[in-house]
């Protein structure tokens, strides 16, 4: 691959999905496109970029989704799923009382081990919700985690990593050597294709954000800007979640810390003041969004 081609991967990955690659990572891209090179019959990288330049958007979105990292695991961290048990959900029932309806988004949910461990913490508070209307929303960038997702199919591999036993043997049944989530579970967490990038104000507004393990892979500016966007998404007692290597310390005031509960975040900014951000939006795309 040629420093041009390598360019034009880089950048193309940046506009279409935020991940930011530095100049070193040529090994990545050979180790992912590569094989999907070779899957549309074409001899290697420098064919791909040729052919993308030509502009196939089927293509475009096969590369983008063979770069993404989808590595996810059931209660992952553990200590924010302990939280939410403890403190935050039981939090947010007393102050929800009298409208009894929680909303709830997984901004990077992946193959849905995520929003399906939010919904089986739900589960286990049991009559306490009776007459709640819970929405959990997943999206994510890539229609295929989507698609297994919603499947609910796990290997023994998926169920066996962060899982207790308790929960496995109450939400799945085993097929084979395959276990599917259990369908009160399945059809507590509701699926949507949906870039960080682009506009998601539609989306209205949330008590819980989970946002983990992808702002990441994107440079400061992208951070800042998602930052923005997804403090205007929440209530302002609402509560943002993020990975356990990520942090909105010296990247955003847009959020602080929740006192003593490490991954935890609170909105910063009153609702009152809070002013639009640019979105990362192309224009047109933005006319479209406005247009809806
Ligand atoms: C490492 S996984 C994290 C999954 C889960 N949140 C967790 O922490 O276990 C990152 C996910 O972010 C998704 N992703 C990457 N870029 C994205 C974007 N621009 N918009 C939405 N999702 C994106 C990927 O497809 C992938 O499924």
């Amino acid at each position: 691959m040629t420093p041009a081609d390598y360019e034009f991967l880089r950048k193309l990955l940046k506009d279409r999905s935020g991940l930011d690659l530095s100049a070193d990572k040529q090994y990545l891209i050979e180790s992912r496109l590569l094989p999907l090179a070779r899957r549309a019959g074409l001899p290697g990288l420098p064919e791909l970029v040729q052919k993308l330049k030509s502009g196939t958007d089927a293509l475009t979105a096969e590369v983008v989704e063979a770069m993404t990292t989808n590595e996810t695991f059931f209660l992952r961290d553990k200590v924010p799923f302990d939280h939410l048990r403890q403190t935050i959900l039981p939090d947010l029932l007393h102050t929800r009382a009298n409208r009894r309806s929680l909303r709830i988004w997984c901004a990077a949910s992946s193959t849905g081990q995520e929003p399906y461990s939010i919904a089986m913490c739900l589960k286990e508070l049991g009559s306490t919700l009776a007459g709640w209307r819970i929405e959990i929303l997943a999206t994510d960038l890539s229609q295929a985690v989507l698609e297994k997702s919603r499947a609910g199919i796990f290997s023994q591999f998926e169920v066996q990593r962060g899982l207790p036993i308790q929960l496995l043997v109450k939400n799945f049944t085993q097929t084979g050597e395959l276990w599917q989530l259990n369908a009160d579970i399945r059809a507590m967490v509701q699926h949507r294709q949906l870039n960080l990038l682009q506009d998601f104000s539609h989306l209205g507004v949330f008590d819980i954000i989970f946002c983990r393990n992808v702002l990441i892979y994107f440079d400061q500016n992208t951070k800042v800007n998602i930052f923005e966007r997804l403090s205007r998404m929440l209530e302002p007692d609402g509560v943002l979640a993020l990975g356990a290597a990520e942090s909105v310390v010296g990247i955003t005031n847009t959020f602080k810390p929740y006192p003593e509960r490490r991954g935890l975040y609170r909105p910063n900014i009153a609702p009152v003041i809070r002013v639009a951000a640019p979105t990362l939006v192309p224009q047109t795309m933005r006319a479209v969004a406005a247009a809806r």
